[in-house]
């Protein structure tokens, strides 16, 4: 099963690239690139809700969600598939000539990063290796992408009419919402 999440993100993206505007043809080479790095975002961000409400809804539902034994594995996917994203950042910078903005740069610059290196420490071996480090390293990194996912999604909805964009930040806001209560519902437990 777990391998099959990997897959299928491959399929899901290889499928993109079929249906997408043609990249051999010039003309609609911008359009390829643009409609990549949507899909990528979206089927990204799909599979990063996922992996982020995994633990905190088996918690509040008393659970062993099956979620949570894939959770690594979707994060995996999550590095996999915005690894593709960056590849067409790339071509995007290069291909259309445009300057990338110094705060861009850095503040999705350092999602990608936290991404990479969530996903080379994601194993039981380097988990207990690094310790606390470890664990502080994929709270805030997973809190850190699903900010820059968040800021990206609103920004788009705000200033298009993309009603894509309105679902995923709605569903960003509820994944929060998820984890806020559960965090709430351990405090209560360990003070009642
Ligand atoms: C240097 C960093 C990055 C650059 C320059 C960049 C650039 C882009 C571009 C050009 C688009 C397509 C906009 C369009 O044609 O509609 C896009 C879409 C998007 N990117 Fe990135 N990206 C970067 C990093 C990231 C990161 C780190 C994330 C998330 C963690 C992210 C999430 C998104 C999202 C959510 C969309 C919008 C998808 C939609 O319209 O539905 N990007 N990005």
């Amino acid at each position: 099963m777990n391998y099959v999440i990997l897959l299928l993100a491959v399929i899901v993206m290889a499928a993109a690239f079929i249906t997408a505007p043609p990249v051999a043809s010039a003309e609609f080479l911008a359009e390829h690139i643009g409609y990549m790095l949507r899909v990528t975002a979206r089927l990204a961000f799909a599979l990063f809700l996922l992996a982020y409400i995994a633990r905190p809804l088996a918690e509040l539902l008393c659970s062993r969600l099956v979620l949570v034994r894939h959770r690594r594995y979707l994060g995996l996917a999550v590095a996999l598939v915005m690894t593709v994203h960056f590849g067409y950042v790339w071509a995007h910078l290069v291909t259309s000539g445009e300057k990338l903005d110094w705060l861009t740069g850095i503040f999705g610059g350092a999602a990608f990063v936290l991404l990479w290196l969530m996903a080379v420490t994601s194993s039981n071996a380097t988990r207990l290796k690094l310790g606390m480090a470890w664990h502080r390293l994929h709270l805030v990194g997973l809190h850190y992408v699903w900010l820059i996912f968040l800021q990206t999604f609103i920004g788009v909805a705000l200033t298009s009419n993309s009603s894509w964009a309105l679902v995923m930040s709605a569903l960003g806001m509820v994944a929060l919402c998820v984890r806020l209560a559960a965090w709430t519902a351990q405090r209560f437990r360990r003070t009642a």
